[in-house]
């Protein structure tokens, strides 16, 4: 019973299927002849059809301009088209195709030029421009080829093609043997071009006697080997396939002047299309659904898509609109009536089939449902087992007895869950990436209470070395120097640690002293108070924190400002902990070159004194403005460090200084402070002078001559060294690690930064 239903819907379908493929294209047919030329104007020279704008006939008032008027020579057999005396093989609605020219230059076997013709051509004060279709090409293997020209301004190109052997010149190939291309700038109006042998062809004149150059449709020409150089046709050849390809406008005014001058020549259903050349003029386009002459009136005309199946996408029925068409169904079908969608289905409300799929398909959304919702709960749970583990893994339960154990100042040190970060970095988006350095990528990220911070993802760790960070992490907790960057908090659920810090906003010292264009705000006074604060909070560090914190990677990009240039130190990554009855530990040699204190690097002893090295780079680069490292410079100059003791030594201080700091500072601060450069900068540790006495030396420079300057009162107090426990205003603030230099890493060389 059921089977006999089936068959006879089947019937019934087929039936409707074949009565309505009929009623397909259900539309009347209207035969347009679309408008070419002119009425009562020529439409074709030979096998060119010539369309409006274009007339056939000098002066004949077929064409919109004298620049557009064809001639048709009729003493050929089949007629040729001309444009003044460039012979046309095609137009199309933006592009005319020309006949070429080609540069040539042929030599006898001793070298002695025997033949030799230019190529230019001239369409300044015309409609036309060289179109960037067209590429300059140089056929030959001891020459060098340039093609001038002007488009808004000069310019000059070439290339040069050279071999020593017929065989090793490939077909199809023009990368410089045998055969060199170089491409064109739009709007190019003037072009002129010269060949010139590098060795008069005397030592290929066997196989190469003749050198050719010229600017054509780079489509339509191919490089046919070394056969080229012998074959006396080459040119001749070539022309007649190789056209020169024009780009044609209207005027010389853009599509809104036109509009509003009166002479606008687009006709309805047409849009205007600025040129590109950079010389003014439009052209007028059919809207998206019509066809035919813009130009002409009465404009163009609606496209009639239902006239065939291959230019619409309907199913069944076809109903042609004003530039567009609409697809439907026929009674008693439903769908969307397009090809590529649901097409026209039969509609039958007697038939089961529906109800019984629409049941089976909501028993069967009920059971996935059953089964996704089963999945989700495993694999949470599996997640929060997983981040049970990485939390202990990662030292959590080490910490959490360390912050019991430890009174005061750790209440601060908050315990991020996993999920709270991923929420206020929503789920570690690319866009709230603000850094990339050494040791991790950071993250700016927004906590529910609308703090913003800026959360480090660090690379991952080893288990040796999880101790060594939890302690880290406690220690740096504690640290509480309005000059250090506050870390807020950790995350140890997830696989790699994660730190919280709060968001410094305005770049790091690197960005401000190396990025071109000016900081005015970077006065002489600035940088002597962003000296002596860093200075200060490296002393603190060195010194008055409970466990000494020796710094590691102390650089300009390592400084960052907040929003009042107040100075935060940052990146404690490398950041080691001295214990108190050791005054140097050994460790794996890490830093940034040009920074990096040579001792310790020979040594691997790492003393506080490493990081008074480092800052001496830092000073030195705040004087003279350089990178501390720039391969692009002289090897006298190249390492920042030396070159300034050099030149102290040879008194000439006052030549590598920035002019601005050199107008500034008095002579005997500028002193002081290079002096200061060349003790933190000794080879031999023990000479360097302790971060204290720097930061003091500075403190004490920049009470000694104030000059009046901008925000002095946000900066007035002095940095008190020993036990400062103010409370680090929490800035917002960006972790900017883009000035990072070089950074040793194990495993990990060089990146490239550009020099000033
Ligand atoms: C189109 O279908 C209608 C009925 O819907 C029919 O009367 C008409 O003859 C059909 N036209 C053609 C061309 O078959
Ligand atoms: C047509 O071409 C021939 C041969 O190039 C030339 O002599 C003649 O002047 C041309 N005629 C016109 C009308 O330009
Ligand atoms: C060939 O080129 C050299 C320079 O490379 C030039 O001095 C010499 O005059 C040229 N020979 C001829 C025949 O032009
Ligand atoms: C090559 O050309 C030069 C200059 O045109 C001429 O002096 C010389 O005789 C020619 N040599 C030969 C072999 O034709
Ligand atoms: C190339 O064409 C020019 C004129 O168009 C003709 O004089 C010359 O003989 C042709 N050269 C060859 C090698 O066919
Ligand atoms: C634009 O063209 C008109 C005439 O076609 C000419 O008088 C005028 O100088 C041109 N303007 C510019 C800027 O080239
Ligand atoms: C074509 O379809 C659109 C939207 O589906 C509708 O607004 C319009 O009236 C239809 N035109 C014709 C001629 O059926």
């Amino acid at each position: 019973m059921q089977l006999l239903v089936l068959w006879f819907c089947l019937c019934g379908l087929a039936l409707m299927l074949a009565t309505s493929t009929d009623n397909t294209t259900a539309t009347t047919t209207i035969t347009k002849a679309t408008t070419i030329a002119k009425p009562g104007c020529q439409t074709r020279c030979g096998n060119l059809i010539v369309p409006y704008p274009f007339g056939i006939g000098l002066g004949s008032g077929c064409s919109i301009g004298e620049w557009f008027d064809i001639t048709c020579n009729t003493s050929f057999y089949p007629p040729k088209p001309f444009l003044r005396s460039f012979e046309i093989y095609g137009i199309s609605d933006t592009q005319l195709r020309v006949h070429n020219t080609m540069a040539k230059k042929c030599y006898n076997q001793t070298g002695g030029l025997v033949h030799k013709n230019n190529a230019w051509a001239n369409l300044l004060t015309t409609p036309y421009s060289f179109s960037e279709v067209n590429t300059f090409t140089l056929i030959g293997c001891d020459d060098l080829a340039l093609i001038s020209g002007s488009d808004q301004r000069c310019f000059t190109s070439g290339c040069v093609s050279l071999c020593s052997k017929a065989e090793d010149v490939l077909k199809g190939s023009c990368s410089g043997i045998g055969c060199c291309q170089t491409s064109m700038p739009k709007g190019l109006k003037y072009y002129f071009t010269t060949i010139s042998s590098l060795k008069n062809h005397t030592s290929v004149w066997s196989f190469d006697p003749c050198s050719y150059a010229f600017l054509g449709e780079l489509d339509s020409f191919t490089f046919r080997g070394a056969s080229d150089f012998s074959d006396p046709d080459f040119m001749n050849r070539t022309l007649a396939k190789v056209p020169l390809v024009l780009d044609w406008v209207i005027g010389n005014q853009s599509c809104i002047e036109a509009q509003k001058s009166n002479d606008f020549v687009c006709e309805s259903n047409s849009y205007c299309v600025d040129s590109d050349s950079g010389f003014g003029g439009y052209r007028c386009s059919c809207n998206k659904g019509y066809e035919g002459n813009p130009f002409i009136s009465p404009g163009c005309q609606d496209i009639d898509e239902c006239a065939s199946p291959d230019t619409n996408t309907c199913d069944k029925i076809c109903i042609n609109t004003l530039g567009s068409y609409n697809c439907s169904c026929p009674h008693g079908y439903f769908g969307d009536g397009q090809k590529s969608g649901r097409g026209c289905i039969a509609k039958n409300s007697q038939f089961p089939v529906i109800k019984f799929s629409l049941g089976m398909g909501f028993g069967f959304l009920s059971i996935l449902i059953g089964i996704t919702w089963l999945y989700f709960s495993i694999t949470r749970r599996k997640l929060i087992k997983t981040r049970e583990k990485f939390f202990q893994q990662n030292g959590g339960l080490l910490l959490k007895q360390q912050v019991s154990s430890n009174e005061g100042g750790v209440e601060s040190t908050k315990i991020f869950t996993a999920g709270e970060l991923e929420k206020a970095t929503n789920n570690y988006a690319e866009d709230r990436i603000v850094g990339q350095g050494g040791y991790g990528i950071v993250y700016k990220g927004i906590l529910p209470d609308k703090r913003v911070v800026a959360i480090k993802k660090s690379r991952i760790m080893d288990e040796s070395q999880i101790e060594q960070f939890i302690n880290e992490m406690v220690i740096l907790t504690q640290v509480n120097h309005r000059n250090v960057v506050k870390l807020m908090g950790c995350c140890l659920e997830s696989e790699v640690p994660l730190l919280v810090y709060e968001f410094v906003s305005n770049g790091t010292l690197s960005h401000h002293i190396h990025s071109r264009g000016g900081i005015s705000w970077l006065s002489w006074e600035n940088r002597l108070r962003i000296a002596a604060e860093s200075a200060g909070a490296l002393a603190y560090l060195h010194s008055a924190a409970s466990k000494p914190i020796i710094h590691r990677d102390v650089k300009s990009a390592n400084i960052l400002l907040d929003e009042r240039y107040t100075t935060k130190i940052s990146d404690f990554g490398a950041s080691r902990l001295i214990p108190l009855d050791r005054a140097q530990v050994t460790t794996l040699v890490q830093g940034t070159l040009g920074y990096l204190d040579p001792e310790y690097f020979h040594t691997s002893q790492l003393t506080d004194k490493s990081d008074v090295y480092s800052f001496g780079v830092v000073l030195a680069e705040l004087l003279t403005g350089k990178k501390p490292l720039c391969l692009e410079r002289t090897q006298e100059e190249r390492n920042l460090a030396a070159y300034f003791i050099m030149s102290l030594r040879e008194n000439r201080l006052l030549q590598i200084l920035e002019p601005r700091v050199l107008r500034e500072g008095t002579l005997e601060q500028l002193q002081i402070v290079a002096e200061l450069v060349k003790k933190c900068l000794s080879l031999n540790g023990e000479d360097r002078p302790t971060m204290k006495e720097v930061a003091m030396e500075l403190e004490g420079l920049r009470k000694f001559t104030k000059h009046p300057w901008v925000n002095q009162h946000d900066h007035e107090e002095t940095v008190s060294l020993v036990g400062e426990n103010e409370q680090s205003d929490l800035y917002t603030v960006q972790l900017d690690i883009s000035g990072h230099l070089w950074t040793i890493l194990p495993g990990q060389q060089s990146v490239d930064v550009p020099c000033k």
